[in-house]
């Protein structure tokens, strides 16, 4: 794609913006090999089903199915390496004195890319946590963090668990792990049982039905609120609440962005929208804001 044109206000308002809030969903992602959820034919809500595998609901019904479908995708993050899009967020960072970046991704290719305090709305692939417990569990290492008098409460976990936890440990797959047709990615995983309380471990993802976590809520909002410049990048902006930090934005007279190579219903409400794909667009609009040389 050659450079674009972008529109004059848009580049001066960035410059002269001392607040830019930035807000990411799945598209940013795509150009790092990573399926969005709703592109047709690759996303991954075209071939597997929510409801089966993203809520709370799902895990009960089927742990296994849940837990390696979340395994396969926390792989294929392994295997991905951030794009041009992720590092010229990064950059911006560096250029605007109050920068916010809100992203609706589990991945951690903005941290790999050099972002940093980046509100994860949906949780995190990397942070699986005990849920009876929550404490934080870690693919290396097990259960993390045990507090004082833990290992007291370690009478509770059985031979099993304990071998089934250092099964995961060691990367190895589990006894009774079975393959089966049915599963979305042919490979079915018992999740690890958590050594202090007994309890499955879960993906570190907010899945349909449960609350954002708040903190990060209520940081994303304020930010939204309080910013010149909005940018949403790569997102369909079909998930509440995270859609409506956009409008949030906009009535708080910000100048809002979509960067997208497909139509949203943003388009008709944003201030401006740049067709394209976030790693082309992204590293040009970085450019030509702040003079940095090609
Ligand atoms: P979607 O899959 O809904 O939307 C991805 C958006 O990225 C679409 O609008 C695409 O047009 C756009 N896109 C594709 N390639 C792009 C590229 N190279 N550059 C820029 N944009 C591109 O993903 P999200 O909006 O992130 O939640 O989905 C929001 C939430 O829905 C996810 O966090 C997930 C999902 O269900 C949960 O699992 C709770």
């Amino acid at each position: 794609m050659t450079q674009q044109e972008f529109p004059l206000n848009l580049i001066t308002a960035l410059r002269a913006a001392t607040r830019v809030t930035v807000l990411t969903g799945a598209g940013v992602s795509a150009e790092s090999g990573i399926p969005t959820f709703r592109d047709k034919q690759t996303g991954l809500w075209e071939k597997f089903g929510a409801t089966e595998l993203a809520t709370p609901y799902a895990f009960e019904r089927d742990p296994a199915l849940v837990w390696g479908w979340y395994e396969w995708r926390r792989g294929l993050v392994l295997k991905a390496q951030p794009n041009a899009g992720h590092r010229a967020i990064a950059t911006m960072q560096t250029h605007v004195p109050h920068f916010t970046l809100i992203t609706q991704n589990v991945d951690d290719l903005h941290e790999r890319a050099g972002s940093c305090d980046v509100l994860h709305l949906h949780g995190e692939l990397s942070r699986p946590y005990c849920e009876g417990c929550r404490r934080p569990y870690s693919h290396a290492d097990g259960i993390l963090d045990l507090p004082a008098g833990g290992a007291l409460r370690q009478d509770v976990a059985t031979d099993e668990v304990r071998e089934a936890n250092r099964s995961h440990a060691s990367g190895s797959p589990v006894s009774g792990e079975c393959r089966s047709t049915n599963s979305p990615t042919g490979r079915r995983i018992p999740p690890p049982i958590c050594t202090v309380c007994g309890a499955k471990i879960r993906p570190g993802v907010v899945w349909f039905g449960e609350s954002l976590p708040q903190v990060q809520w209520n940081t994303a909002s304020d930010a939204a609120r309080h910013c010149e410049v909005f940018l949403c990048c790569g997102t369909s902006a079909l998930v509440q609440p995270a859609a409506s930090l956009t409008q949030m934005a906009l009535d708080a007279g910000a100048t809002a962005v979509q960067v997208n190579p497909n139509p949203t219903d943003l388009d008709g409400s944003v201030t401006f929208t740049i067709k394209g794909p976030s790693g082309i667009i992204l590293p040009q609009i970085v450019a030509e804001t702040w003079n940095i040389p090609k």
